[in-house]
């Protein structure tokens, strides 16, 4: 008898951004005649710049022929790919990062949601509140939590991100444990951290023998200098942080798929007996075993980002969703709303002291707007919602003046 893998069953019945695509599928069924805009899931309008197209066509030209056809790559990348994005996203900031430390993939979802089948079954996690639900949800699969009770797993240590502490959760003394998810800038609350608090979370897991894994997927929105743009900038996190990247926001490849995690060789976890063991050659192994590389053409087309002109034209993109996130967090401040995020992130959080899904409904029903409900992103959420300023500047425009009209 083939029995499921019971941790399913502790699962929410289905993924947030699943569940908001099936709620908004019905109401349009509903309403066919309503126009409807999408500032809820984080997914790019703008095409890809057109140094990444011509790059991509390339990559596609080079298949068509005999002498520059390319059967499987190498898993970790093209040498191409991974020294332009050593150089590139890290050199360029004096982080000693090499084409070696760095490791694509078709996205950071996969690589964060995969990452922890590298760590013991009872290892303790802790993850922000809010948090993007797939660190979550992969621990509670991979069986390293207990049933949900209001909506918090047992088992997973939650840092709680509020107005307090600047939507910035910081580590104490008390904190026992073996895995921390970052995310900054941060996704839902746009919130970023300074150097000082990366360094305090750095020295913590050194201290603790701990390994942070830091989602840098929006490090391109970052505008302030004195902000960090990679855990790599801060001492010591060679040897205790993995950081996932992601092509999505910055270049839109939500729908081409390609991202890349990075670990150096001094990177360092404990095997049973309490030994230190280097983490890459685990997930090298990991990595050669379930993923046979992404495919040229989209590699061609990500280097091409690190091109002058395509560093020129990514700007220009996050340049134009930010311009909307300015807006956003405008009209939203006009309407008398706490927010935060916006101004080194896509993400607006939403302190509207209304129940999530109920402002989830009003603002669907209302104005024809979707945005996200902060309680799916965890409790601490509860009372904001999330509004993405990945969109049209027109339809963000539009979209600020039916909320305007609905919430007032
Ligand atoms: C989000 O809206 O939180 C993101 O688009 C999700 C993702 O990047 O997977």
């Amino acid at each position: 008898m083939i029995r499921v893998n019971k941790n399913y069953s502790k699962l929410q019945a289905s993924y947030l951004f699943s569940n908001i695509a099936k709620r908004v599928a019905k109401f349009q069924e509903e309403n066919p005649d309503r126009e409807l805009i999408k500032l809820g899931i984080g997914d790019v309008t703008k095409p890809l710049p057109s140094t990444v197209i011509d790059a991509f066509h390339s990559g596609v030209d080079d298949m068509a022929d005999e002498n520059s056809f390319k059967g499987y790559g190498p898993e970790q990348g093209y040498a191409f790919l991974r020294e332009a994005i050593a150089a590139g996203d890290f050199q360029s900031r004096g982080c000693n990062i090499t084409a070696g430390d760095v490791f694509v993939s078709d996205g950071a979802k996969c690589d964060t949601g995969n990452f922890q089948e590298l760590f013991a079954d009872d290892a303790v996690i802790a993850v922000p509140d809010p948090v993007y639900p797939v660190y979550v949800d992969t621990n509670v699969m991979a069986g390293r939590t207990g049933q949900a009770e209001n909506g918090r797993y047992q088992g997973i240590i939650y840092l709680e991100s509020t107005e307090k502490n600047g939507y910035v959760p910081m580590p104490s003394a008390e904190l026992k444990a073996d895995l921390v998810y970052l995310c900054f800038p941060n996704n839902p609350t746009g919130a970023t951290a300074t150097k000082a608090q990366l360094k305090s979370w750095v020295d913590w897991a050194l201290e603790n023998k701990a390994l942070i894994l830091f989602d840098a997927a929006y490090v391109s929105f970052i505008r302030d200098e004195e902000l960090p743009h990679s855990i790599f900038e801060i001492e010591g996190a060679r040897k205790c942080c993995v950081e996932f990247r992601s092509f999505s926001k910055n270049a839109g490849f939500t729908g081409t798929r390609c991202g890349y995690v990075v670990l150096t060789d001094e990177c360092t976890v404990y095997d049973e007996e309490g030994q230190p063991c280097p983490l890459k050659p685990l997930w090298n192994r990991r990595h050669t075993t379930k993923f046979n590389g992404t495919s040229y053409p989209v590699q061609k087309a990500a280097a091409a980002v690190y091109t002058p002109e395509g560093q020129k034209q990514v700007r220009e993109l996050t340049d134009y969703y930010l311009e909307n996130a300015k807006i956003i967090r405008e009209g939203v401040a006009a309407l008398g709303y706490d927010c935060v995020g916006g101004d080194n992130s896509p993400y607006i959080w939403v302190k509207s002291g209304m129940d999530s899904w109920e402002a989830f409904d009003l603002l669907l029903n209302k104005a024809g707007v979707v945005i996200t409900p902060g309680s799916g992103f965890g409790k601490c959420g509860e009372g904001y919602f999330r509004i993405s300023a990945f969109n049209d500047r027109e339809k963000v425009i539009k979209a600020m003046e039916k909320i305007k009209l609905a919430l007032s």
